[in-house]
């Protein structure tokens, strides 16, 4: 079987897929059932189609395209990632993983590959938290690791519920069908660029995940009393503010005393109440990222932070409430995928590094209901989240080859 990835069309399709976006180029916003999302959804949508492949889209919008293997009883072989983009972030994060997925299905059919168990791309619905502050959001309910009745009343900054959303965006089944069995799937496989910098620095073109930190995010609320900024002098304070800086540098602590490097912390969102420059704060929320590959350091961190929360509350006379929105578990990548993946490596001679993936991703509640791994590609600096994120052709031909291959090997 020579397999030849069509690289060109490859990276014109990255291309095209990143002008679909609520943001000034080179940078990608695309949030979830926005009118860029669902253009992108309807694109990626007629090329599945003119591959050949039947689609299927769940409650949630989460969508399955389906080369029929000969024996469509088999549990099919998955691969997938997502296509909702943070504000103001890259072009490849979540689209290497799709758009290399449905290059690897055309590769494969070009070279006459004819799979025994049927090979399935998934698009993922709302793996970024950005619109319902929690992400996964699909892989969540897919796995059943969130419950329809949690899921339909999140809401969305302008109070708009999920299931308003969704209904207006065109998915009106009901999300208790979301969910599927244990086993539906023989593997899962997501390529997705590593976000981080050890295939650049270590120089090896492919990462095969063996384990996905564990992922957790808070809201944090500090009530203070407000007030004139003349009118009221410094020992009268309760500003919310000068509290929530102190939770800040706390948070930053508990990841930085944790004895580990692998514990991360981040308040990546800081709203300010009520925003003027002559008013004290009054309320301040904030949004809180902790994680580490180890399930009971992050949940040290997370208490060492609610710890911090009380003592800053009654030295500073202010009221700060902590709301848990998710606090998952690590994931280990399965022995069989991870093995197919090095062996796809090793037949094209390239080094790979066994690693750690830092980020989640829906491999994370995949791997819940089916056999997963994952292969990374380099990104320039490790970075990613951000609008010079960046990953070279070579890299996104390699890693579609290496995933085409695996999912012959699987899917055989
Ligand atoms: O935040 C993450 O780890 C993922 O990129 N959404
Ligand atoms: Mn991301
Ligand atoms: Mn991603």
């Amino acid at each position: 079987m020579i397999l030849t990835i069509n690289r060109d069309r490859l990276l014109s399709e990255v291309e095209a897929l990143a002008s679909l976006s609520e943001a000034e180029a080179p940078a990608v916003t695309r949030v979830v059932f926005t009118p860029v999302d669902l253009q992108a959804r309807a694109w990626i949508g007629a090329l599945c189609k003119e591959a050949g492949l039947t689609l299927r889209h769940d409650a949630v919008g989460n969508t399955f395209a389906r080369w029929q293997g000969q024996d469509p009883a088999a549990p099919a072989v998955a691969t997938g990632s997502h296509i909702d983009a943070i504000p103001n972030a890259g072009k490849y994060d979540g689209v290497v993983g799709v758009l290399g997925g449905l290059e690897a299905i055309r590769a494969l059919q070009q070279c006459g590959f004819r799979p025994k168990h049927s090979i399935e791309l998934i698009i993922f619905t709302a793996e970024e938290p950005t619109r319902f502050g929690i992400g996964c959001l699909g892989s969540r309910l897919l796995s059943g690791t969130l419950s329809s009745h949690v899921a339909k009343n999140l809401k969305d900054k302008e109070g708009l519920t999920l299931d308003q959303v969704r209904h207006h965006a065109g998915f009106r089944s009901e999300l208790e069908r979301v969910t599927l069995p244990v086993g539906c799937y023989k593997a899962f496989i997501e390529l997705h660029i590593e976000q981080g910098p050890l295939l650049e620095q270590q120089e090896i073109p492919l990462g095969v995940v063996t384990n996905i930190a564990a992922p957790a995010s808070l809201r944090i609320a500090v009530e203070g009393s407000g007030g004139h900024a003349g009118g009221v002098l410094m020992p009268k304070r309760h500003d919310a503010l000068c509290a929530a800086a102190e939770v800040i540098l706390q948070v930053e602590g508990a990841a930085r005393s944790s004895g580990a490097i692998d514990t991360v912390s981040t308040v990546g969102i800081c709203e300010v109440f009520p925003g003027a420059v002559n008013s004290i704060p009054s309320r301040v929320n904030l949004s809180v990222d902790i994680r580490d590959t180890d399930l009971s350091r992050r949940d040290t961190a997370i208490r060492t932070v609610e710890e911090s929360c009380r003592s800053i509350s009654s030295r500073r006379q202010v009221s700060i409430a902590i709301d848990l929105q998710n606090a998952d578990a690590p994931a280990e990548c399965a022995p069989a995928v991870i093995e197919a993946l090095s062996q796809s490596c090793r037949k094209h001679q390239l080094k790979f590094l066994p690693m750690v993936s830092r980020a989640y991703h829906d491999s994370l509640f995949m791997a819940r209901i089916a056999p997963t791994a994952m292969l990374f590609i380099p990104c320039r600096h490790g970075y990613s989240h951000r609008p010079d994120e960046y990953a070279a052709p070579d890299d996104i031909a390699r890693g579609t080859l290496v995933l085409a291959e695996t999912l012959a090997c699987l899917a055989s």
